[in-house]
């Protein structure tokens, strides 16, 4: 689309042509100056340069009153690949400015319904780009690794999209190659970004790779078989970078006989409102533990995933381990996954998990910087028609599942490690440790910190009041406290 299509009025003889850098807060930077001077929008030329210096902060300029719904739409749609996204922006934020403060809320208006188009599909991008992206271990000097993935962004998204990555990989040093845009990721400080790149440049496989092909089978549902919504979930442009995809062809031909497997093995849990059980082929799994490396955290949650040493196993969906970076300062340990932990296979994502993220939130922890787990790994329930409804897990089960939390503990090595609730604190603690009595302190053994709290659940059940929410962050202020006085040390 070109410029002049966005306004019906533009008067060509009497343009200013503005040159930004193309990203949000260059734009930001012109546009505020713009409007202190009257300039309408259909005077503005907007011609976005690479060359440009990118704006700082800048005081001089006052600040706009905008609503957020603008500014967060902006943000994304600024990385929309048209130049004319810059020229949308201003013609929006001139008619906030000028008459039309309710401008958002016409969502029939077509400069609105343009930017929610353009928001939307940068979102778009950006969430594939979460799901595709895969980095190969590629490496360096003295033994050192660095992790280098490829991806064909559909818009300018790499710098938008680059916080996720740097929280979710903070461990890995690691570049993000595209053709527009390269981001990089040393492990601490600030991501940098650089120009684009050749695919040529990237490593097109690595050691790694069949180990995430392992995964991929191992997670895939063959009773859940939709081609059209799988090609539009994962488009086939994306397929040429993703190890799994060799694996697709193969797993659609053998689906029919897969499901009637499982028909058969699983009779008893379709009544209730069980998840697909993940394949876990011994076979497959022993290849992809004797492939990861020796003693890390990703062989044992492997391992873990044919863990049999109590029956929990059988009626649950998954085994659901810890998750987060590996070392951690912090590392949580609840009771045991409810429903929603055992159809997603991952710790505290269901409403007890929204609460805990609040709370530590509040608390001024972050949880991505966070280890977070469960005494025992798989949900014990009791079915009650289609629901299945939680049941405390036994002593046995607790000591069953002990070796892996054990074995967590040695790899992530907290300095602080909190309780959530009594089944993680007498487990760690012993069954002298009373949670109401001894929440909020700090116990000190083998040369770790445990802090000791209520279970989010707990709070849950008291329909939340404001109180004890507040004493629940409390408690986890101890540790952030603690953490504090570590560093000063
Ligand atoms: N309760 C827990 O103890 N752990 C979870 O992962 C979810 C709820």
């Amino acid at each position: 689309m070109t410029q002049r299509s966005l306004f019906d009025d533009t008067d060509t003889n009497a343009l200013t042509a503005v040159r930004i850098h193309p990203d949000f807060s260059s734009w930001q930077q012109r546009a505020r100056q713009l409007l202190m001077d009257e300039v309408p929008p259909q005077r503005v030329l907007w011609q976005p340069d690479n060359t440009q210096k990118r704006a700082t902060a800048s005081s001089s300029v006052t600040a706009i009153r905008v609503p957020k719904s603008f500014l967060t739409q902006a943000s994304a749609a600024s990385c929309y690949r048209s130049d004319d996204r810059w020229a949308l922006l201003y013609q929006l934020l001139w008619r906030l400015t000028h008459g039309e403060k309710h401008l958002m809320q016409l969502a029939g208006d077509r400069h609105v319904i343009q930017l929610r188009n353009y928001a939307k599909a940068v979102s778009r991008d950006v969430h594939k780009m979460k799901a595709f992206v895969r980095f190969r271990a590629v490496d360096i000097a003295d033994g050192d690794q660095r992790y280098i993935a490829w991806f064909e962004p559909d818009h300018y998204i790499v710098e938008y999209a680059a916080g996720f990555f740097q929280r979710r990989f903070a461990n890995m040093c690691w570049s993000i190659l595209t053709p527009d845009c390269c981001a990089h990721w040393e492990g601490s400080g600030e991501v940098w970004f650089s120009e684009g790149a050749d695919k040529a440049s990237a490593p097109a496989d690595d050691a790694v790779e069949d180990t995430w092909r392992c995964y991929y089978r191992s997670i895939f549902n063959p009773a859940r078989v939709k081609i059209q919504a799988m090609m539009a979930e994962m488009p086939q442009k994306y397929w040429k970078n993703l190890p799994e995809s060799r694996l697709i062809p193969e797993l659609i031909r053998d689906a029919d006989k897969r499901v009637a497997i499982m028909a058969s093995d699983a009779k008893s849990s379709e009544r209730l409102h069980c998840g697909p059980r993940p394949a876990a082929p011994a076979q497959v799994l022993n290849e992809a533990i004797q492939q990861s490396e020796s003693g890390s955290i990703q062989q044992l949650a492997l391992a873990a995933h044919n863990c049999r040493n109590c029956s929990l196993w059988q009626p649950a969906t998954q085994t659901v381990f810890g998750e987060g970076p590996v070392p951690a300062r912090i590392m949580l340990i609840g009771e045991q996954p409810g429903d929603n932990e055992d159809l997603a296979g991952k710790p505290f994502v269901g409403p007890a998990g929204e609460l805990l993220n609040r709370a530590l939130a509040a608390a001024g922890l972050r949880r991505q910087e966070l280890y977070i787990t469960n005494t025992v790994k798989h949900f014990k329930f009791r079915a009650k028609g289609r629901r299945r409804l939680h049941e405390p897990p036994q002593e046995e089960e607790i000591n069953a599942c002990a070796p892996w939390l054990a074995a967590e503990i040695e790899q992530v090595q907290p300095s602080i490690i909190i309780c959530l609730g009594v089944t993680a604190a007498q487990a760690q603690l012993g069954t002298y440790v009373r949670v109401t009595r001894d929440r909020g302190k700090l116990f000190a053994l083998q040369g770790r910190h445990y802090l000791v709290t209520v279970h989010p659940a707990y709070l849950l059940r008291r329909g939340e009041s404001p109180q004890e929410f507040q004493r629940f962050v409390a408690d986890l202020q101890v540790a952030a406290g603690q953490l504090n006085s570590l560093d000063i040390r």
